[in-house]
């Protein structure tokens, strides 16, 4: 049976590369993913096996899509009055009798989390976000875990993790673990100064304002005292900063900086047939030959029933935004300008990826390589050149100064201790939940925060039940954000991604420049 698999894939294949004029050799390695590929889906084990993996299939793709629909759907909200909201810049429109309603949403919990002074509304916001659809998702998490590590040894792999690093950059669970382990020991005294410093800002403040000091950072404590250390240290005010970033300007330097990177011409298409007039359509052109590589489609501005977050292909950054008033250009704060590169970054890899076959076209890449080229490309969003291109004038007329542009340029190493620590863990958890499916969620996510981050998860939340890319593509590959970086777009999937990074580097990849670029001795 295997044989005759192996054999008519190679038929296929055999039949493309008579028509492609293309040479064996070149065809080996993609042979051997389709025939990977078919092991994978269990195209070699008997017929009630098979039946048995795909109705499990279809029941781990329902728990996934109810996963996050319990997030989407989450209409939880808390009432705060005006003193329990102090400084926190929320527009005026919330208030309904002298009481703020309050969303779980980025645009309502971000600036209340970055911003309020109060202690104890930040706690009841942290506690309410990170335990959103716990009773639901708990569940579902219980009966998914389980489920992915039966397919994983119907399959014959030891784990689930097993099964979705066969396919990835990384290869194994134990050298994820030695990467993950590796940085977090690098980053720990960082991590360690940077929370001595806001541990600081808080007893200060405290004081200050006659709050009690509990001696340590909370879990609600993290975003506002991260914040204030984005404006003491770096004079860094992103509200103020975003005024200079219209979504109009970003793009326009945004198309322009990706064409002469990668030497393609975009040309608008006019009149296109598209789904709102807001939505524009471009043709992708090789600048020196003129070929026709892809067209993609803009949509920047949200609207009543569109997926509520960036993505590509329905790029939307303006969304972020609290408000949509209409004499106002959308702004956009500097991490969403990062947004915005790093979602075009992928309609890019898109476009530019030249494969022989199909499935190795593009995005198609081993998932925890997917990142790596938006998360190359966003680069140019610290790039002070680029920041001119990207920005205009202030309200009244004047120009970004050098000064603010260095400022904001430097910041990128605000908080990196912390910020990556914090992933680090995010990907640990990934890492256990789906070696082990008996453990329990909510322990682990604490156990590491406690372990890795230095800043203890709140009791009785899960934050696990409220991420969703648990249940999304990413499980078991998480830390694919952090395992970077360089590229070269144009293989697409056909190579393997740690070749690709070979080939571009000239050698083994390390974690230098990686640490370089969060401000580390890599040494
Ligand atoms: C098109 O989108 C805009 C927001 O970008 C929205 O205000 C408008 O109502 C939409 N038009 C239609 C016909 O849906
Ligand atoms: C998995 O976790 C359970 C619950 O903590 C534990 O009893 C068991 O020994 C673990 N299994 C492995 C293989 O580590």
């Amino acid at each position: 049976c295997w044989d005759f698999i192996q054999l008519s894939l190679f038929g296929i294949l055999a039949k493309r590369v008579l028509h492609k004029n293309c040479d064996l050799k070149k065809i080996k390695p993609e042979l051997e993913k389709s025939v990977t590929m078919g092991k994978r889906n269990g195209l070699h084990l008997p017929e009630q096996v098979k039946n048995e993996i795909k109705s499990i299939k279809k029941r781990m793709s329902e728990l996934c899509i109810d996963f996050n629909k319990n997030l989407n759907e989450d209409d939880t909200f808390l009432v705060f009055s005006k003193t329990e909201l102090v400084n926190c810049g929320l527009p005026d429109d919330f208030i309904d009798n002298d009481k703020y309603k309050i969303t779980l949403k980025y645009p309502h919990y971000f600036p209340v989390m970055k911003k309020c002074c109060v202690p104890e509304t930040r706690r009841k916001m942290e506690m309410a976000f990170h335990t959103r659809c716990k009773q639901e998702n708990t569940i579902i998490l219980q009966q998914l875990l389980p489920l992915r590590a039966q397919v994983a040894r119907l399959l014959g792999y030891n784990t689930h993790a097993d099964f979705v690093l066969e396919l990835n950059t990384a290869k194994s669970t134990s050298r994820v673990a030695a990467f993950l382990d590796d940085l977090s020991q690098k980053l720990k005294p960082l991590g360690e100064a940077e929370r001595e410093f806001i541990l600081n800002l808080k007893r200060k403040e405290c004081e200050e304002r006659g709050f009690e000091f509990d001696e340590t950072i909370n879990a609600w404590d993290l975003h506002y005292y991260m914040t204030q250390t984005e404006v003491l240290k770096y004079s860094i005010d992103q509200e103020f900063l975003k005024e200079y970033f219209p979504i109009e300007v970003v793009t326009k330097g945004l198309l322009s900086i990706y064409q002469e990177l990668l030497g393609l011409s975009f040309e608008q298409v006019a009149d296109a047939h598209v789904w709102n007039k807001s939505v524009t359509l471009y043709t992708v052109k090789d600048k020196a030959s003129g070929e026709v590589l892809g067209q993609f489609y803009l949509d920047l501005y949200p609207r009543e029933g569109k997926y509520n977050h960036a993505a590509c292909f329905g790029l939307q950054p303006g969304c972020l935004l609290p408000d949509g008033i209409a004499d106002r250009p959308s702004i956009l704060r500097h991490d969403e300008v990062r947004t915005y590169f790093h979602e075009f970054g992928h309609v890019m890899h898109q476009i530019c990826a030249q494969t022989d076959f199909a499935r190795f076209s593009g995005t198609n890449v081993e998932t925890d390589f997917v990142e790596v080229p938006s998360q190359m490309l966003e680069n140019w969003v610290w790039d002070i050149d680029s920041l001119r291109k990207l920005s205009k004038p202030y309200k009244d007329g004047s120009p970004i100064t050098d000064d603010l542009l260095e400022k904001l340029v430097a910041s990128r190493l605000v908080n990196t201790g912390l910020l990556t620590l914090r992933q680090i863990v995010l990907r640990k958890v990934d890492q256990s939940l789906h070696t082990n499916a008996s453990l329990d969620a909510a322990s682990e996510y604490a156990k590491y925060c406690t372990e890795v981050l230095g800043v203890a998860a709140t009791p009785g939340t899960n934050m696990p039940t409220t991420f969703g890319h648990l249940a999304g593509g990413y499980d078991g590959q998480y830390y694919g954000y952090l395992w970077k970086k360089n590229l070269i777009l144009k293989p697409g999937g056909s190579l393997d991604g740690m070749d690709m990074l070979q080939n571009f580097l000239q050698r083994e990849p390390n974690q230098k420049a990686f640490l370089r670029s969060r401000g580390l001795d890599a040494a």
